[in-house]
């Protein structure tokens, strides 16, 4: 090949790439988001007490006084910090154990 067909034939297969891509590549799953993670399930964190901070859903502020940062609770376990921005409604996603299947 000389020059100027080795210069046609990668703008043909650049050209070609692009256009399958914009053409097909929305069915492309690539997972790379956070966002597409299932929301992790609320574990029971009190199974003795009906009425403990994992069992009802009360209020986003108050779901957010133990998640708004990480924090130890001492002799349960440690909160980890809410790993995205504030979103509302917290137990549409993550399911309250009575709701879980
Ligand atoms: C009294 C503090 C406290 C409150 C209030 C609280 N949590 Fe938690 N949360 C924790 C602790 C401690 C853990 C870690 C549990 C473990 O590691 O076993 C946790 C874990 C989680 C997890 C990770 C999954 C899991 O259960 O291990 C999510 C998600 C979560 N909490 C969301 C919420 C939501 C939503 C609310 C409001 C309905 C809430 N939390 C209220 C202390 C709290
Ligand atoms: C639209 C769905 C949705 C809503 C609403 C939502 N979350 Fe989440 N949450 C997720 C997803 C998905 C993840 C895990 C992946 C990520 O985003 O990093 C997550 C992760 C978390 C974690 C980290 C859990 C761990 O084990 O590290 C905490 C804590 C948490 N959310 C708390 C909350 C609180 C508190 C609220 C309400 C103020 C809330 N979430 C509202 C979808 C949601």
């Amino acid at each position: 090949m000389n020059k100027l067909q080795t210069i046609i034939f990668v703008l043909i297969v650049v050209v070609g790439a692009i256009y399958t891509l914009s053409t097909f590549g929305n069915n492309i799953e690539m997972n790379i988001l956070p966002e597409n993670e299932t929301p992790p399930p609320l574990s029971d964190l009190f199974p003795d007490r009906s009425s403990g901070p994992h069992q009802k859903f009360v209020s986003e502020e108050s779901c957010l006084t133990c998640h708004q940062e990480s924090m130890t609770i001492p002799g349960l376990a440690t909160s980890p910090k809410i790993a995205h921005e504030m979103r509302s409604n917290c137990t549409s996603c993550h399911l309250l154990p009575s709701d879980q299947i």
